[in-house]
């Protein structure tokens, strides 16, 4: 993918439906007593090896655009091939929770960036709960069998992750008493969210813990998607970077636990406004305003601690922000970076410095250097959406042309990216 640079971003757009709420969404419609209607399902491909993963499972479900309908009542069942889980972690390892709870054994596997993930984080709590997990290395292929009666654990979370809290969550539906998850940081809360909308309740403690009493069936219902906030970040970082920029962005997901980049753009200078917020299923969303230019000075330069698992998808591309901002940012206590689709505190790293950009490298963060006229250069996604992405902004406001190898790894996400950046961009 070539990318020129643009002088500004305008326009109004809604998007596909967040990648993680609709995930969580299939699986609870598989799951529940009830039919469950899915709108505004998202397009990203780790979500159709949700889907498709799902079919495997016996589990029959219409899809019609961006409309999947569960008919409620079904039961998993053994598949007879492994379960293809494509670049999904989320797929892998909060499917490894359901299927823990199930009397029959499956494999789980995935291409060559996730089969290089680490899975003890999973094996550790289901293990404890009862299931048997075999892995090479801690790694996929995960052969899973599973235990339709599972122990009740609690669980504190050595690294904060969603997708682990919502394995053990989802395992805790197939054991006789309080799963309780213990978190030292919070994560993105989808799954107790959409527990609760669909008749599971998951009920807050005092500490950073949340309990489910088993065993629980989910009552099925509808649900339209909130847009992804996280395609939605880089829409709003473009326009920020551009000064004359006016977007909006309608019915956008705007939980906390995952839209701090909101935030955290807005304290470092940028004009961003929400409104006509509503919920779904306990989901807020609304519109997201954004004009173009920077204005007061940035504060908060530092990202880390506490707040970095609710913007852990957006750091490449607060990364590349932070390029443009007087003093420059830093990145710390995000080591988990390292674990995505591709080592992204390096992949980061080698693609600003290749734009011209000055970045320090840490075992657990970066040390952007700002006010940096960036230039065009090629560009090595890794196969990694999330960098295409990050780096597609970065091209947008660089000197001359930016070429992307390996751009059209966006599906995994975002199918959609390319077209509507190039109908918003102005050159
Ligand atoms: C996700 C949780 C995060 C995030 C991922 C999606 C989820 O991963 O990076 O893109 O849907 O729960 P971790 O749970 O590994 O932090």
């Amino acid at each position: 993918m070539r990318l020129k640079p643009a002088t500004l971003i305008s326009g109004s757009l809604r998007l596909p439906g967040d990648k993680s709420i609709s995930h969580r969404a299939a699986l609870i419609g598989a799951l529940a007593d009830g039919r469950t209607e899915i709108s505004n399902f998202s397009t990203a491909a780790d979500c159709s090896s949700t889907l498709n993963c799902l079919r495997e499972l016996g589990i029959s479900i219409e899809r019609n655009h961006d409309r999947v309908t569960f008919a409620g009542n079904q039961k998993l069942s053994a598949p007879r091939r492994p379960l293809d889980c494509g670049n999904s972690g989320s797929t892998l390892r909060i499917l490894a929770g359901v299927l823990a709870g199930q009397d029959f054994t499956a494999e789980l596997i995935g291409d060559e960036s996730l089969s290089a993930r680490p899975m003890r984080r999973i094996i550790e709590p289901l293990e404890l709960m009862g299931a048997k997990i075999e892995a090479t290395d801690g790694k996929a292929p995960l052969k899973v069998h599973g235990s339709s009666r599972l122990n009740p654990i609690t669980y504190k979370l050595p690294i904060a992750s969603a997708q682990v809290k919502s394995a053990v969550l989802f395992a805790g539906l197939n054991a006789k008493g309080r799963t309780t998850v213990i978190e030292t940081s919070p994560t993105r809360d989808h799954t107790e969210r959409l527990f609760n909308g669909f008749g599971v309740p998951v009920t807050p403690n005092k500490d950073l813990s949340v309990t489910l009493n088993g065993p629980a069936r989910f009552t099925g219902g509808s649900i339209t998607v909130p847009g992804d906030a996280s395609s939605a970040a880089y829409f709003v970082a473009a326009a920020m970077l551009l000064p004359h920029s006016k977007l909006t962005i309608e019915g956008v997901g705007l939980n906390p636990t995952r839209a701090a980049f909101l935030s955290v753009l807005a304290s470092w200078g940028a004009d961003i406004s929400t409104d006509d917020v509503q919920t779904e299923r306990n989901e807020p969303y609304g519109a997201i305003n954004v004009r173009g230019g920077l204005c007061g000075t940035a504060s908060d330069r530092m990202l880390s601690r506490s707040i970095i698992p609710s913007l852990i998808d957006e750091l490449p591309l607060l990364a590349v922000v932070g390029s443009q901002l007087e003093g420059g940012i830093q990145i710390r206590d995000a080591a988990e970076l390292r674990h995505k689709e591709s080592d992204r505190l390096a992949t980061t790293a080698t693609n600003l410095r290749a734009m011209g950009a000055e970045v320090e490298e840490f075992d657990d963060g970066l040390a952007v250097s700002g006010r940096t006229q960036l230039h065009g250069a090629s560009i090595d996604s890794h196969g990694d959406h999330r960098i295409a992405m990050a780096f597609s902004v970065a091209a947008l406001i660089a000197e001359g042309e930016t070429e992307i190898a390996g751009a059209e790894c966006v599906a995994i996400s975002f199918p959609e990216f390319f077209t509507l950046l190039e109908s918003l961009a102005q050159r």
